[in-house]
């Protein structure tokens, strides 16, 4: 039988690439410049980069090094998505947006360097006090190293997605906390901490529980833009609602997102929905008044008549079954519990 090879079918275009520049201390604010270049099939961003440098620009400043996506350094922002620049491929971006046309900048979330070179002091510096290593549980950990210290498949499942992490910071370029509050420890930092914090061999994970609430644990919207531009698929914002679970049920309870979660619970388990007229009462105590007076008295000048009132929703009485049915499984998980 004669087979046929597959020759893949290759295309061109000529781009124009709109790439930020700015050298803090030369430039008074960041300008673009335009460049243009035939890219083909299989051309990355980083390619495309690298052949402006080469043949036309030789001052454009970007960093790189794996350009296997493994090192995590040539995160970039194009046409507003945080990406790796060496494993993006253009041709399909160039078709999507704008025809022919990209744009290219450097991380959000970041101070400048020069042009699409940022500095990652910050993440470094957040990441440094959520202790991202292991700290050795001596019931866990043999003292001689001659033995392994074995897990389960379920002890490393509970971790284990989030091991591929690359620390790329596409994650925290992408995030709306970050962007609205620079104390903000960030996706990548609070998920990093719930990685150690759950492994079984690990013996710190009080001192990190308390690192993360201090930098900003309930500072998280959930927006999951984190999780829609990791290029290792690890799911950080799925680890921040983790993280937070921990720590109430490792007893760090009174803070204001995690009294906004409980009254949450107990509203819909009793109503059927969140009952968000009362929630600044509910996370401030009686500094919740004034803001439940001052957006009071905001409806009324637009003659709205405020209400503190919650009508129970028809769907309530199903809303406490799940909670009758979600406390029987965990219960009997305690029971199995070795
Ligand atoms: S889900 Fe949370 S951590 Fe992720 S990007 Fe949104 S605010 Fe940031
Ligand atoms: S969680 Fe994903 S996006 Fe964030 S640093 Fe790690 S690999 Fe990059
Ligand atoms: S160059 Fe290493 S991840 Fe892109």
């Amino acid at each position: 039988m004669v087979t046929e090879k597959i020759i893949p079918k290759r295309e061109s275009m000529q781009a124009n690439i709109r790439i930020q520049r700015f050298t803090p201390g030369r430039d008074r604010s960041p300008y673009y410049d335009n460049f243009s270049l035939e890219v083909d099939t299989g051309t990355t961003i980083l390619a495309a980069l690298h052949a402006i440098k080469d043949e036309q620009d030789s001052s454009l400043t970007f960093r790189a090094f794996c350009r296997s996506a493994i090192c995590g350094s040539c995160t970039v922002r194009v046409n507003g998505r945080s990406v790796l620049a060496c494993s993006t491929q253009l041709l399909p971006i160039l078709k999507d947006f704008r025809k022919g046309s990209v744009t290219i900048e450097p991380m959000a979330n970041l101070p400048v360097l020069r042009d699409l070179v940022v500095d990652i002091d910050p993440i470094l510096e957040k990441l440094s006090k959520m202790h991202p290593y292991l700290v050795e549980n001596p019931e866990r950990v043999p003292e001689a190293l001659e033995r392994e210290s074995l897990m389960s498949q379920e002890e490393l499942n509970e971790f284990d997605y989030m091991t591929d992490c690359i620390l790329c910071g596409a994650c925290y370029s992408a995030c709306s906390s970050v962007k609205a509050d620079g104390t903000y420890a960030g996706p990548l930092t609070i998920a990093k901490a719930y990685r150690f914090s759950v492994d079984v061999r690990d013996d710190f994970r009080g001192t990190r529980n308390q690192a993360a609430v201090d930098q900003g644990l309930w500072s998280c919207v959930q927006c999951r833009k984190c999780i829609r531009v990791c290029p290792k698929d690890t799911r950080p914002a799925d680890s921040v609602r983790r993280a937070r679970k921990l720590t109430i049920d490792d007893g760090i309870q009174d803070t204001p997102g995690s009294r906004r979660a409980k009254a949450y619970t107990a509203d819909i388990e009793r109503y059927g929905q969140v009952n968000k007229p009362m929630l600044p009462v509910v996370v401030f105590g009686t500094r919740g008044w004034d803001a439940i007076e001052a957006a009071e008295a905001g409806l009324r000048k637009h003659n709205i008549k405020p209400t503190r009132e919650v009508c129970t929703l028809d769907g309530k009485d199903g809303a406490a079954k799940v909670f009758e049915k979600v406390r029987e499984v965990e219960q009997q998980k305690q029971e199995d519990k070795p």
